[in-house]
């Protein structure tokens, strides 16, 4: 039996809680901080999943083997890399790369390197700074339109923009190098072809010689209905997806997924643990949009319900660079989530109120999100809330029970998509 420490307080986190709850070699199981869903399926801690010495002492304490940081800022801050210098640490398994492999994620530049070294298909792109500020303007200047702008560093998926003319790349431009917008993320800014398709998120497990991939996925990432108003963190998902056919995945197995794994290899990098490919489908081939250095929210929570296998033992072969023994069962159904919002996010929204209902909820799974408990009661405590998981024969019937369990949920605001998953 093994003690898991999972961090983060997100649906992607109660659905991970969920699957590792599940697991015949779960021994005791903690949350830092979690949130209303992830207290029933273990026990919440509060501790900052940013708060590395308060990691330390949860994990001493409470024996754990295995840390499972959910969110990217841990792994970038460098977490594993903490673990594996303190002699009481050591011997616990990160799910997660080291700080030189969550560069992938944590800079743009980084990644773009990465993929040029490897041969990995991707935009074409040049990167810049304050000191070539004015060969950045005259780069724009003859770039096709649209044009792409990236803060190199993590900056809440907020620091990309999409210029549909010269003058706002130009302008934009400027605010991430002059104005330093994004702080230090937007020191260097990488630029961009734009391209134009259609976008997936792919997932594997490595355990740096060998990889398994998990089920793709397709997140809503626009908070109006027909994508369209500001970027969210994602007000939706579905898994499989429906134009990802077999010699599609077969072409980012081979140009994609292998390089990747065998690339990090070849460098030295050290990476056991998930790497999200945010992928874009271009006239039949696939393209790297970026790089994630953890599991996707909301993909996770289809992806995670799709899986048989037993989590904890895929994460023990993993930590034994025994992957290549492991084979993923998937659900031959289709998942469906609807993420229930609160009323003005990505904006400016209210927590704290009382959310009912849960017990009208037949046949779909609910992972909390921003969720928290007060008196006993179940409130809203972030922009996105819930996610509401459902299985089907194909995509509709999942979502259509998703949607009938979402209208059994109340709280004051409460927003969703109707359209999830509308153009399968
Ligand atoms: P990123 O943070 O790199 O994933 O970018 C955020 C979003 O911007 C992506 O999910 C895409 O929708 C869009 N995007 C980023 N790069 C490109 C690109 N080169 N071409 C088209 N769309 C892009
Ligand atoms: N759903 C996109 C992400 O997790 O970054």
């Amino acid at each position: 039996m093994k003690n898991i420490l999972l961090l983060g307080s997100g649906g992607r986190e109660c659905a991970l809680a969920w699957k590792l709850s599940q697991s015949t070699l779960c021994g005791n199981f903690y949350i830092a901080p979690g949130n209303a869903g992830t207290s029933e399926y273990g026990t919440n801690l509060s501790i900052s999943y940013n708060d590395f010495e308060g990691i330390k002492q949860a994990c001493i304490q409470h024996k754990i083997d295995i840390l499972f940081p959910g969110p990217e800022d841990p792994l970038v801050a460098g977490i594993y890399d903490f673990f594996k210098a303190d002699p009481l640490l050591k011997h616990i398994i990160v799910v997660g790369p080291s700080k030189e492999g969550a560069q992938l994620e944590g800079s743009k530049a980084f990644s773009k390197k990465f993929m040029a070294r490897h041969n990995i298909p991707t935009a074409g792109y040049r990167e810049f700074t304050k000191d070539s500020l004015e060969q950045g303007i005259a780069y724009i200047k003859k770039h096709n339109l649209p044009i792409v702008l990236k803060a190199d560093g993590l900056a809440a998926g907020k620091g990309v923009v999409i210029a549909e003319n010269t003058i706002d790349a130009v302008k934009a431009f400027r605010s991430m190098i002059t104005f330093e917008q994004f702080g230090e993320a937007g020191k260097k800014v990488v630029i961009e072809e734009f391209l134009d398709g259609i976008e997936l998120s792919v997932f594997a497990l490595t355990d740096g010689d060998n990889y398994v991939v998990l089920p793709e996925a397709k997140d809503y990432k626009r908070i109006g209905e027909g994508d369209t108003g500001l970027n969210t963190g994602g007000m939706g998902a579905i898994s499989p997806v429906p134009f990802a056919d077999e010699a599609f995945m077969q072409k980012v197995n081979e140009r994609i997924i292998a390089p990747t794994v065998n690339g990090l290899k070849a460098e030295n990098i050290n990476y056991q643990g998930f790497i999200f490919f945010g992928l874009i489908k271009v006239n039949n081939e696939p393209y790297v949009i970026e790089y994630n250095c953890r599991m996707g929210d909301p993909e996770t929570e289809v992806v995670i319900p799709r899986i048989e296998n037993d989590f904890v033992a895929l994460l023990l072969k993993m930590s034994e660079k025994r992957l290549n023994e492991a084979k993923i069962h998937f659900s031959p159904k289709a998942a469906g989530a609807v993420m229930l919002v609160a009323g003005g996010y990505p904006g400016t929204y209210e927590k704290g109120q009382l959310m009912t209902g849960f017990e009208k909820v037949s046949g779909s799974l609910t992972f909390h999100a921003g969720t928290t408990k007060k008196d006993g009661h179940v409130v809203t405590n972030g922009g996105r809330v819930l996610a509401i998981t459902s299985f089907g024969d194909n995509i509709k019937f999942a979502l259509t029970r998703s949607y009938e369990n979402a209208n059994h949920i109340e709280y004051k605001g409460k927003y969703f998509r109707k359209d999830i998953g509308w153009e399968f």
